[in-house]
C-alpha cells in the first residue's frame, strides 16, 4: 500500500471506523494474522466468548483471571485483545508502555455499564466502614474505587483473604455477589448489576431440556441467576466449565453460559455432546452482543492499521492498578 493510501486508511479509520475500508476477499486472514504477529511482535489474547474463528488464531484463549495473567506476563510490544472493552483496559491498565488494541471500540459490557462510577462512589460512601471487592467486569474508574479485584474463578478466595468481621460491598455482579455470599458465608452489600447474556436464561425452557436428556448435566456461569445454579450440577468460570467437561466422566452437558465456549469444549471432547442453554426468547442459543461484535476482518484490520487503541489518564490507571495486583498476588498465592 502506498503511503497516501495508508493515510487515507488511517483517517476513514479515524473518521469513519473500519466499516469502509474494502477488503480483498481473496486474502487469507488466518495466514495475514499470523504475519503481523510475527512483524509486530503482537500476542493476540481472546476470552472463550470469541467467533470459533478468532479463537482459532489467537495465542492463548482463556477466562478473565487467565488473559489478566497472560497480559501481565507478555514479553510482546503490542497486545491485541480479542474480548470486550474492560479486558483490553485491564491489559492496559498492567502495561502502560505496551500498544494494547480492541478490534471494535464498542465491544462493551451490559454488566459494567450497571455500574457508573459517580453513582457507586456515593453508593459506597453510604457504606464507608467496607471494603470494596469488585468484579473484573467493570470500567477502570470502579477499579479505581476498589480494594481489591476479583474474577469468576477466583472470586471465593479473594473474599476469603479479608477477616470474617471486615464488612464487604461486593460490585457489580449480583448474581456472582450472591453465589459468593453462599458459598463463603460472607453476607455482603450487593451492587444491583447483571450481565445480560447470564440473567436471560430460561429456566423453564432449562428444565424440559434436563427432562429430555436426563443423562446431561446442567453446568452453569456463576453470573447466572440463582435459580437457575440451583439446578447446575457444576458451577464455574468458563475455564473451570470448560476443564469440568473434559475430566468428568458424563458424556452430555447443558451449558449456561454464553455460546462461544462450545467451540473449546468440543475441540477437546470431539465425541461428548454439548447443548446450549436456552435463553428466554425465541433464539436457540445465546450470544454476548459486545463480545461478537468483533470479527476477523476487524481484528485484521486492527493489527495491520494499528487501531482502535485503548489510552488512558495515567492517575486513573495507576489508581486502578493496585486493586488489580492485589488480585493477581492473593490468585498467585492460592495456585490459580
Ligand atoms: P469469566 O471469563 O471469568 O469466565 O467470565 C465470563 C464473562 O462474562 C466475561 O465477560
Ligand atoms: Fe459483559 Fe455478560 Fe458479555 Fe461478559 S457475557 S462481556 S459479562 S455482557
Amino acid at each position: 500500500m502506498s503511503t497516501a493510501a495508508f493515510d487515507t486508511a488511517v483517517k476513514n479509520l479515524e473518521t469513519k471506523g473500519f466499516l469502509d475500508i474494502e477488503l480483498d476477499p481473496t486474502l487469507d486472514l488466518f495466514s495475514e494474522i499470523e504475519k503481523l504477529k510475527k512483524e509486530k511482535n503482537a500476542v493476540l489474547l481472546a476470552h472463550y466468548y470469541q467467533e470459533p474463528d478468532i479463537q482459532d488464531v489467537a495465542d492463548y484463549i482463556g477466562d478473565s483471571l487467565g488473559l489478566a495473567q497472560q497480559a501481565e506476563k507478555t514479553k510482546a510490544d503490542m497486545i491485541v485483545f480479542a474480548g470486550v472493552h474492560f479486558m483490553a483496559e485491564t491489559a492496559k491498565i498492567l502495561n502502560p508502555n505496551k500498544k494494547v488494541l480492541l478490534p471494535d471500540l464498542n465491544a462493551g459490557c451490559s454488566l459494567s455499564d450497571s455500574c457508573p462510577p459517580a453513582l457507586f462512589k456515593k453508593f459506597k460512601e453510604q457504606h464507608p466502614d467496607h471494603k470494596v471487592v469488585s468484579y473484573i467486569n467493570c470500567s477502570a474508574g470502579i477499579k479505581a474505587l476498589s480494594d481489591v479485584i476479583c474474577t469468576s474463578s477466583n472470586a471465593k478466595y479473594i473474599v476469603e483473604s479479608f477477616p470474617k468481621e471486615q464488612p464487604l460491598i461486593f460490585a457489580p455482579d449480583r448474581n456472582l455477589g450472591a453465589y459468593i455470599s453462599k458459598t463463603t458465608g460472607r453476607d455482603m452489600v450487593l451492587w444491583n448489576g447483571a450481565c445480560m447474556v447470564h440473567e436471560i436464561f430460561s429456566l423453564e425452557k432449562i428444565t424440559k431440556l434436563k427432562v429430555r436428556h436426563p443423562e446431561a448435566k446442567l453446568i452453569a456461569h456463576p453470573e447466572c441467576e440463582e435459580p437457575v445454579l440451583r439446578l447446575a450440577d457444576y458451577i464455574g468460570s468458563t475455564t473451570g466449565l470448560l476443564k469440568y467437561t473434559q475430566t468428568d466422566d458424563t458424556q452430555s452437558y447443558i451449558v449456561a453460559t454464553e455460546t462461544g465456549i462450545l467451540h473449546q469444549m468440543m475441540k477437546a471432547s470431539p465425541h461428548k455432546t454439548f447443548i446450549p442453554a436456552p435463553p428466554n426468547n425465541s433464539c436457540a442459543c445465546n450470544d454476548c452482543p459486545h463480545m461478537k461484535l468483533n470479527t476477523l476482518e476487524k481484528l485484521y484490520l486492527c493489527m495491520k492499521y494499528e487501531q482502535p487503541e485503548i489510552l488512558m489518564e495515567e492517575s486513573l490507571r495507576q489508581a486502578a492498578l493496585k486493586p488489580i495486583k492485589r488480585m493477581l498476588e492473593i490468585s498467585k498465592q492460592a495456585g490459580i
